[in-house]
């Protein structure tokens, strides 16, 4: 699986026969870019939920959750922005017929020039072997500079054009760029238009009281209308922050890469309320909470990078993406955004009522500014499930399929397995499983040869396997076989709880931050 497309087909395929990730509404053709998780996704869904929930919550006395509904009042929207500015610029082919989105095609285009300079430093390390100093060779290497200075100046006007609704510009950089549809490699392209992205619906039975109403697009909106009712009910003094995890809509143009960008998708976020002035300390110091949060999940800081933004969301005056490296290239993950006061100002505006915060040191009301982090729980799904999934040859020539999941997020912690399904076995075999499951999500397994039973848990991430024989029996004791090193130890069926107890639990990866 070297080749990043293989990669990636091979994690739709094996996230399909798996039972993590299926194609919604399968059996009518499906429904493009919805999916349904299966019973081994909406199991590490939940685990990666609950890892995100722990760390933002459970382990910050000064954020609380919230749990808002989906459908909201319409002026919600109106005071959000995202009725008048929620778009994406789309471009149509007109001999393929195809829709885009303007600004994806202009990025596409700058990724393959990245992955220029990613062969120009594969090439070189052959070259220089041991010697070669990559961060040297990218500060001085003039193919390398020139490749970046090229991707520099295309987004920077890529970001100006889309900041100034320039969307003439926005189609004189793709036709001066030569970008062809990628389907039909044609460039007669329309011009560029905008398209709102909100799912419109309506609340009411007949059609003349019938309200108009939208699919909430971020679930952050939830919080700023609850800003004071949490404030006040939960005593909470500035900083403080609101999480909630739930769905969100958006009528994506191109939707595409999978689970990558759905049109129904979840979210996790925070909105950090601060003090005026204070937003550039609490910026850099969500970027550092966040990104160390992912990296308590040992995915390889190398997949990570920060990513600036050029062209601000109509809310924020600085933003950054975390993103990772998906089997199609760095991609955003997860974004955190400062947001002024725009939201809180806004819906105190259209509301008419004060949405402010007594600061008994100052002994002043304000309007607090926000911090905002933004994660998509179905990317970070993508994120974790694509990179733990490997191939690997084994010592005799055979391979295996293995999901190398931080066992945190494992679906399941444990398989309990029979060695043959008699002699008394499958009964012990069972009164571990029963006992186990009080402390994690285990599973029983006492088909076929013991063999293709690891290799099946194996192939959905479960760290640890237990083998029960014959003697078990005598001596209480089992086998404990590792997921990744494949190691066999002889341990203490009353040890077994606090054994996998150390692997798994959440505060083991969390004391990381
Ligand atoms: N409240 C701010 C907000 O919604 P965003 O950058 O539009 O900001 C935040 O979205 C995160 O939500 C993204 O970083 C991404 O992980 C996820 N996300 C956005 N659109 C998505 C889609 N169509 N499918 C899956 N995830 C999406």
């Amino acid at each position: 699986m070297n080749n990043p497309q293989d990669l990636f087909k091979k994690v739709i395929s094996h996230a399909k026969e798996y039972g993590f990730v299926f194609q919604s509404s399968e059996i009518y053709d499906g429904l493009s870019a919805v999916y349904d998780y299966g019973q081994n996704g909406a199991e590490l869904k939940k685990n990666i939920r609950d890892y995100w929930w722990k760390a933002m919550v459970q382990m910050n006395s000064n954020i609380v959750g919230l749990d808002a509904a989906i459908f909201m009042h319409p002026t919600t929207w109106k005071a959000s922005g995202h009725i008048d500015a929620f778009n994406d610029p789309l471009i149509d082919n007109k001999d393929s017929k195809k829709r885009y989105r303007a600004d994806v095609l202009v990025e596409d285009y700058c990724a393959k020039i990245e992955q220029k300079i990613e062969k120009e430093v594969k090439k070189a390390k052959k070259r220089f072997g041991d010697a070669f100093d990559k961060a040297e060779f990218m500060a001085t290497n003039a193919r390398v500079l020139g490749y970046y200075k090229k991707i520099n100046s295309i987004l920077k006007r890529l970001g100006k054009s889309l900041e100034n609704e320039d969307l003439a510009d926005v189609k004189a950089l793709i036709e001066e760029l030569e970008i062809a549809d990628p389907i039909s490699g044609s460039r007669n392209w329309t011009d560029v238009k905008q398209f709102n992205l909100m799912f419109g619906t309506k609340l009411g039975a007949s059609a003349e009281s019938a309200m108009d109403l939208y699919l909430r697009p971020e679930t952050a909106q939830g919080i700023f209308v609850n800003f004071l009712n949490v404030q006040k009910t939960g005593r909470m003094k500035i900083p403080f922050g609101i999480a909630q995890t739930g769905k969100a809509f958006r009528n994506e143009i191109v939707a595409r890469q999978f689970i990558f960008r759905m049109r129904e998708f979840e979210q996790m976020e925070m909105q950090f309320f601060i003090k005026p002035g204070t937003q550039k300390k609490w910026y850099e110091h969500w970027k550092e909470a966040r990104l160390k949060w992912h990296l308590s999940l040992g995915m390889g800081a190398d997949n990570y990078r920060f990513h600036d933004h050029e062209k601000l969301a109509h809310y924020a005056d600085a933003a950054a993406d975390i993103e990772f490296k998906f089997p199609f290239g760095f991609k955003e993950l997860e974004g955190i955004h400062s947001r002024t006061d725009f939201d809180l100002s806004q819906h105190e505006k259209y509301a008419g009522k004060k949405l402010q915060f007594f600061d008994p040191e100052e002994n002043k009301n304000y309007v607090p500014y926000v911090l905002e982090t933004s994660i998509g729980l179905d990317r970070m799904f993508l994120a974790v499930f694509s990179n733990s999934l490997k191939e690997e040859t084994l010592e005799n020539n055979s391979s295996r399929t293995l999901l190398k999941l931080p066992a945190v997020l494992a679906p399941y912690k444990a398989a309990v397995l029979p060695l043959v399904k008699k002699d008394g076995l499958p009964e012990l075999a069972k009164n571990i499983f029963k006992e186990l499951r009080w402390d994690f999500s285990v599973i029983y397994d006492e088909k076929d040869a013991v063999g293709r039973r690891y290799r099946r848990q194996d192939a959905i991430g479960t760290p640890f396997c237990i083998t029960v024989d014959h003697k078990s029996i005598e001596d209480k004791t089992v086998t404990l076989r590792q997921r990744d090193s494949m190691e066999q130890t002889r341990v203490k069926i009353n040890d077994l709880s606090k054994i996998i107890n150390k692997e798994v639990a959440a505060k083991h990866w969390l004391k990381r931050l």
